[in-house]
């Protein structure tokens, strides 16, 4: 039988993309093993498999791991101590960040929804929980109440880089971990950046730590996100990379990034034309998040960006389109890579 040993580091990762492929043992146990992470395989990875892993340093190791103990899942936990009627409204997804847990209160069960929250924090080990109504406004804040607990600052760990902020008044996606991760490495050492809409740093800051490029310029108009922003580039140790600047993008300095995220959902395309302005003269590349039905996909925000492109006499080539996750029914939050040229 075959494993994939990992540097604890690369789990998260590698496990994901193996998933993906379909080759994890699920009948059996993942092991720690010193620094390191062995994950049970379906069979024997080929050369080619393997260089998909080439980055993370994994080796592929002969050994036959434990078979798991079926135990219940913490949703059977959660039904099995909720005694209310129509349990079968109770939700089946949350988001955890950090130690706060984000639920959402179906109709029909908000007179229980106090209750209910206890059952969720206890079996998920959250010091708070609170009840999502949505997210507002340009600073994407999110409206909650708070059920159980009182503190909503966390700390959330992810693919190693720490990010602290306050939930009740900062959105974290925990569905955007994929494109964090990606983000991760498209930069270099030669590169200089600029994060449009940098938050907490949910780009900036793992770019910074992985890519190491020569300068991050992270715009941020929300004081609360600024502070975090702040707080979290200490935190991960990337002062001399990442520059916040508590201001709207829409003053940044043009004509000096090779590359420019535009990491937001609300009228992305009227940020392009100083997208644009921002990047060098002679060009780069644009990360462009937009929502967008999904028959429309990727032709339509592509058409956004072309237009804009061409206001200013440059062209774009479409590198990558990503889907990264459901927004409504229908509707997806996808991210366009674009290759710009004067
Ligand atoms: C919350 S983030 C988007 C979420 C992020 N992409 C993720 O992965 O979860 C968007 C940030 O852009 C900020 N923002 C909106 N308009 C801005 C502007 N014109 N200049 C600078 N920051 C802006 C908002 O305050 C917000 O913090």
């Amino acid at each position: 039988m075959f494993a994939l040993r990992v540097k604890k580091e690369f789990t998260e990762e590698v496990r994901k993309n193996l998933f993906k492929m379909g080759l994890v043992d699920k009948k059996r146990v993942f092991l720690k093993n010193g620094g390191y992470v062995e994950v049970p395989l379906i069979r024997k990875l080929e050369k080619d498999e393997m260089e998909l892993f080439k980055r993370q340093d994994a080796r592929l190791i002969n050994k036959k791991l434990s078979l798991k103990i079926f135990s219940k899942t913490p949703f059977e936990t959660i039904l099995e101590k909720t005694d209310i009627e129509n349990k079968s409204l109770l939700p089946k997804k949350w988001e955890i960040i950090g130690d706060v847990l984000i639920l959402k209160i179906p109709k029909g069960l908000e007179k229980h929804e106090k209750k209910i929250a206890k059952i969720y924090a206890d079996v998920l080990n959250a010091k708070t929980a609170v009840k999502d109504m949505g997210i507002t406004g340009r600073y994407r804040k999110p409206r909650i109440k708070i059920l159980y607990g009182s503190s909503t600052e966390t700390m959330h760990k992810e693919n190693r880089i720490k990010f602290r902020l306050d939930a009740s008044k900062l959105m974290f996606s925990s569905g955007n971990i994929d494109e964090r991760i990606r983000m991760a490495y498209v930069s270099n050492n030669n590169e200089i950046v600029v994060d449009m809409f940098a938050g907490i740093g949910y780009f900036s800051i793992p770019i910074a730590v992985y890519s190491k490029p020569k300068k991050i310029f992270a715009y941020e108009i929300n004081p609360d996100a600024y502070r975090y922003l702040c707080e979290n580039i200490k935190l991960n140790n990337v002062q001399n990379v990442v520059i916040p600047v508590f201001e709207d993008n829409r003053n940044a300095n043009e004509n000096i990034a090779d590359r420019v995220i535009m990491g937001y959902l609300k009228n992305t395309k009227d940020f392009l034309p100083k997208a644009f302005k921002i990047l060098k003269k002679s060009g780069g590349i644009i990360h462009y998040h937009e929502n967008y039905p999904n028959e429309l996909l990727p032709e339509e925000p592509f058409k956004n960006i072309k237009k804009a492109a061409e206001k200013q006499g440059k062209t774009v080539k479409l590198l990558g389109f990503r889907n990264i996750k459901s927004y409504s029914p229908g509707v997806s939050h996808v991210v366009l890579d674009v290759k710009v040229r004067s």
